[in-house]
C-alpha cells in the first residue's frame, strides 16, 4: 500500500455517504496522505481510515478535532455545514484560518442554498438557463399570472434546500396554482418554500459536469450522468441517485468545449466579479436543448452517486491537487483521466426513497472481484449491516459502457441483504 510510506498531511473528509467513500478510497492512496478521518462514515470508510462520531454541522466539535489531531485539510462532502457557512466559520477562527478547508464561502455555497440566489447569478453573468421568476406569499397573485403565461408542464422550485424534494413538476395549470399557494402560504416544504421559483420547463437529455477550482483558475472533471428516479424505464419516485455514467457519449469534445467557454467560463469569471470566495467542487446540473446546454441547477459539491464515476476517472493525486488549492500551486498540477469508462450501481434498501428498514446484515462483499465496493449507507456492528436508503455502489471500469455496466450488474448479484433492489437498465439509455 504505497500511502502506507510518506506520510505527512492529515485530512478529515465530513459525510457518510457513497460519495465521502470515494474520496476517502482516492485521498488514501495518496503519498501525501498520513492520518485519514471521516466523520461520521461508514463500514467502507472505516476499512481505509478513522470513523468518528461528530455531527458535520457541529463546527465547534469539529474545530476542537481538527485542533487536536492536527488535521491539515478538511474535504465537506454535502451541502449542510457549507450553506450553514463552515468555510466561513474556519476563515474567522485565528486558529482554524491555516487549514484548508474545500468547498465555497457562506455566500458562494447560496448557488445550490437558493434557487433565487442562483438564477439571479445566471442572469447577471449571462449564463443560459430557463426563463423564471420568484414569489412570496406577498405577490401570489402574480406568481398565478406568470403561471398562465407559462405553457406546461409547469416547474415549481422551492428556494432553499428541501433535501432534494423540492422541485414539483406538474401538467396542470389549476394543479400548479395549489401548489403555489401551498408552497408559499402553508409552507409545504417550511421555510425552504417561502420563496419560489417558476421557470420555463426545459426538455432534452440531462448531463452534469464538474469543476474544482481555486477561485482563480478550474479543472473540469470528468462530465457524468445520473438516474434519479427509483423504476425503470425512469418512473416513480426522485432519489438522491439510483446510478451514473462517465463520459457521457453525446458530451463529445466539441459540446464540452461549448458548455467551457458558455457556462463554466462565465461562472467562474462571475465569482470573482462578485467577489464571492470559492475554493472546491462546483457541480452544474444541464440539460441539452437542441444542441444549446443550459443550466438547470448548481450545487456546491460533488454528486452522489456521481464522485462514485468521476473520482475513481481521476489518476492523478487528488489530494496533491486539492492541497494545492490553498497553497497557490493549483494551476501548476495536471490533471489527468483515464479513458476508460466508469458505471456505478446503487444498491438500494427496500421502501427507498420512502420509509426504509435498516440493520439488515449484507453478505458476499468480500466475493466482489470486478467492481470497487463503495459503501454509502452501512455500519459495522460485528457485521456489516444495512444503515441508510442507499446502501452500495459498485463501480466498475471499462472500455465500454455497456462492458462496464455488466460488470457492475455482475457484482450487485453477488451482494445480498433483504431487501436489496437496484434498478436494471442504467445506462441503457445511452
Ligand atoms: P433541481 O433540483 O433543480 O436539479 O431539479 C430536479 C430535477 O427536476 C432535475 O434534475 C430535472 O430533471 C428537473 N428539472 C428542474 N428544472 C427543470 C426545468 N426547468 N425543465 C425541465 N426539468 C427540470
Ligand atoms: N445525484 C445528484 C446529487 O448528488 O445531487
Amino acid at each position: 500500500m504505497p500511502w502506507k510510506t510518506i506520510k505527512n498531511m492529515n485530512v478529515l473528509i465530513l459525510g457518510g455517504g457513497g460519495r465521502e467513500h470515494a474520496f476517502a478510497w482516492k485521498i488514501a492512496q495518496s503519498s501525501d496522505c498520513n492520518k485519514l478521518f471521516i466523520a461520521p462514515g461508514n463500514a467502507g470508510t472505516n476499512e481505509i481510515g478513522t470513523n468518528i462520531n461528530i455531527n458535520i454541522n457541529d463546527f465547534e466539535n469539529i474545530k476542537a478535532f481538527v485542533l487536536s489531531e492536527k488535521i491539515e485539510l478538511v474535504l465537506v462532502g454535502p451541502e449542510d455545514p457549507l450553506v450553514n457557512g463552515i468555510y466561513d466559520f474556519f476563515q474567522n477562527d485565528h486558529q482554524l484560518k491555516e487549514v484548508s478547508l474545500i468547498g465555497p464561502s457562506k455566500k458562494g455555497a447560496q448557488l445550490e442554498g437558493s434557487k433565487k440566489f442562483a438564477k439571479e447569478f445566471m442572469a447577471r453573468h449571462n449564463i443560459p438557463t430557463a426563463k423564471y421568476q420568484a414569489f412570496t406569499k406577498d405577490n401570489l397573485q402574480e406568481g398565478y399570472d406568470f403561471l398562465e403565461a407559462l405553457k406546461a408542464p409547469y416547474v415549481l422550485k422551492a428556494d432553499g434546500l428541501a433535501g432534494g424534494k423540492g422541485v414539483l413538476i406538474i401538467d396542470q395549470l389549476e394543479e400548479a396554482k395549489a401548489e403555489l399557494k401551498a408552497m408559499v402560504t402553508n409552507s409545504k416544504f417550511g421555510k425552504a418554500s417561502s420563496t419560489v421559483v417558476i421557470e420555463e420547463f426545459l426538455s432534452g437529455i440531462e448531463l452534469s459536469v464538474f469543476i474544482l477550482t481555486d477561485g482563480e483558475s478550474y479543472k473540469v472533471l470528468p462530465s457524468a450522468k445520473d438516474y434519479k428516479r427509483i423504476g425503470e424505464g425512469n418512473t416513480g419516485l426522485n432519489t438522491g441517485g439510483m446510478g451514473a455514467v462517465s463520459p457521457v457519449p453525446f458530451a463529445d469534445r466539441f459540446y464540452l468545449e461549448k458548455i467551457e467557454r458558455e457556462i463554466i467560463t462565465p461562472t467562474i469569471d462571475g465569482l470573482k466579479q462578485d467577489n464571492i470566495t470559492y475554493k472546491g467542487f462546483i457541480f452544474i446540473g444541464l440539460i441539452n436543448v437542441k444542441g444549446e446546454p443550459k443550466v438547470i441547477e448548481y450545487n456546491v459539491r460533488m454528486g452522489d452517486p456521481e464522485a462514485e464515476v468521476v473520482i475513481p476517472r481521476i489518476t492523478s493525486d487528488l489530494l496533491n491537487l486539492l492541497k494545492g488549492i490553498n497553497n497557490g500551486t493549483f494551476s501548476e498540477h495536471d490533471l489527468e483521466i483515464t479513458d476508460e469508462v466508469a458505471t456505478t450501481i446503487m444498491l438500494v434498501s427496500k421502501g427507498y426513497p420512502g420509509a426504509y428498514e435498516i440493520g439488515k446484515e449484507i453478505s458476499g462483499i468480500e466475493t466482489v472481484n470486478n467492481s470497487i465496493v463503495f459503501h454509502a449507507g452501512t455500519k459495522n456492528d460485528g457485521c456489516v449491516k444495512t444503515n441508510g436508503g442507499r446502501v452500495i455502489a459498485l463501480t466498475s471500469f471499462a472500455e465500454t459502457i455497456d462492458l462496464a455496466l455488466a460488470k457492475s450488474f455482475d457484482s450487485a448479484k453477488k451482494i445480498s441483504f433483504d431487501g436489496k433492489y437496484y434498478r436494471k437498465d442504467i445506462g441503457s439509455d445511452l
